[in-house]
């Protein structure tokens, strides 16, 4: 079969599912089946998104997760719905949350994937109706004896990434997925509940002129990013800082520009974690021509140590992240 039958704007996010996965040959399902049910829970969590203000469901939850943040009842609301739809579905064995200490097992032992997921990315900007994100990344378990805990299977490398993606709530929803083979966004359709090919096929452009920091903790970036700044107010570029890296990275994706969370003061290895953050969008901006690092080493290289392990991230534009590598070995 002709892999590259582009399918056309409009298809369903079901049919693209089933058609690409009639180009391989062995695929028997179950990553089709994982897909859809990520879709499923985004639309729900998309509804509570949409109704926080009338529902009682804005505002903090009243406890702090792994990384000492106030959890938002929102971020706890999108972990639940997500965990339900994977434990449901039966395709995933073990998650990986933002906000769940410990691994969770879903009690499919023999689920072949791994999912590790922010399920609410931009907390800080769920009550003021600032676009907010879901992450996820999705790896094969690699133990016959399916989830038993131990950490091998969850602590995977990004290169062994199978698919990547996230959902933005926005002025629109769309979710935006990479399997390995190209980008495609679909956009949320409420009044029908479908998802449709709405950017097929995407490409980040090689370069921008937006710019994407918290320009808050430049006193304690290193030298170079503190250059790297410079340099985009001397060529007149445009600073966009949203504080929902979903919202950033779309636009930069879409557009060209960059994001750069740097070690500051407050987060010596930066603040974004690097299973369900860093390596999930690193996977994406790779398939779309970007580039991904922590400044020096790609980050889908990196050789997890941690389920929340933190690094620095430069990411978008692949001419952008060689302009600020250059910087930080200059200044070093
Ligand atoms: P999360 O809400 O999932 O904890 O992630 C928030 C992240 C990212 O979305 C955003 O770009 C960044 O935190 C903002 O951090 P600062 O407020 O420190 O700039
Ligand atoms: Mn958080
Ligand atoms: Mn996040
Ligand atoms: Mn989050």
């Amino acid at each position: 079969k002709d892999t590259k039958i582009a399918l056309p704007v409009g298809t369903t996010l079901d049919r693209f599912i089933m058609r690409k996965q009639e180009d391989f040959p062995f695929a028997t399902g179950e990553l089709s089946q994982l897909l859809r049910d990520i879709a499923l829970a985004s639309k729900i969590v998309n509804r509570e998104i949409n109704r926080a203000g009338l529902m009682d469901i804005a505002g903090a939850f009243g406890s702090q997760n792994v990384q000492g943040e106030d959890q938002q009842k929102l971020d706890v609301i999108a972990n639940i719905r997500f965990i339900r739809a994977f434990r449901n579905g039966g395709e995933v064995c073990t998650i990986i949350s933002e906000e769940d200490e410990d691994i969770i097992q879903t009690g499919n032992p023999d689920g072949k994937y791994i999912v590790a997921m922010d399920p609410l990315d931009g907390s800080s900007n769920i009550d003021v109706n600032v676009s907010i994100g879901t992450i996820f990344s999705i790896y094969r378990r690699k133990t016959e004896t399916g989830c038993n805990g131990d950490l091998t299977d969850c602590l995977q490398k990004g290169v062994e990434q199978v698919a990547a993606g996230y959902v933005i709530y926005g002025s629109s929803t769309m979710l935006v997925y990479t399997t390995g083979n190209g980008v495609n966004g679909f956009t949320y359709e409420p009044s029908l509940g479908e998802f449709f090919l709405s950017h097929p096929d995407i490409v980040t452009p090689k370069t921008g002129k937006v710019y994407s920091i918290n320009e808050g903790g430049y006193n304690s970036f290193p030298q170079g990013i503190k250059d790297y700044v410079e340099y985009c107010k001397s060529n007149d570029y445009s600073a966009r800082y949203i504080g929902s890296l979903v919202a950033d990275f779309h636009r930069n994706l879409l557009k060209g520009g960059i994001y750069i969370y740097p070690p500051t003061a407050k987060a010596p290895n930066g603040k974004l974690r690097l299973m369900y953050e860093a390596n999930s969008l690193a996977f994406i901006v790779e398939q779309a021509g970007g580039k991904a690092t922590d400044g020096k080493n790609r980050i889908m290289e990196i050789e997890p140590t941690a389920l929340h392990q933190r690094c620095p991230l430069v990411i978008g534009s692949s001419e952008m992240v060689d302009k600020v590598q250059e910087l930080l070995l200059k200044s070093e």
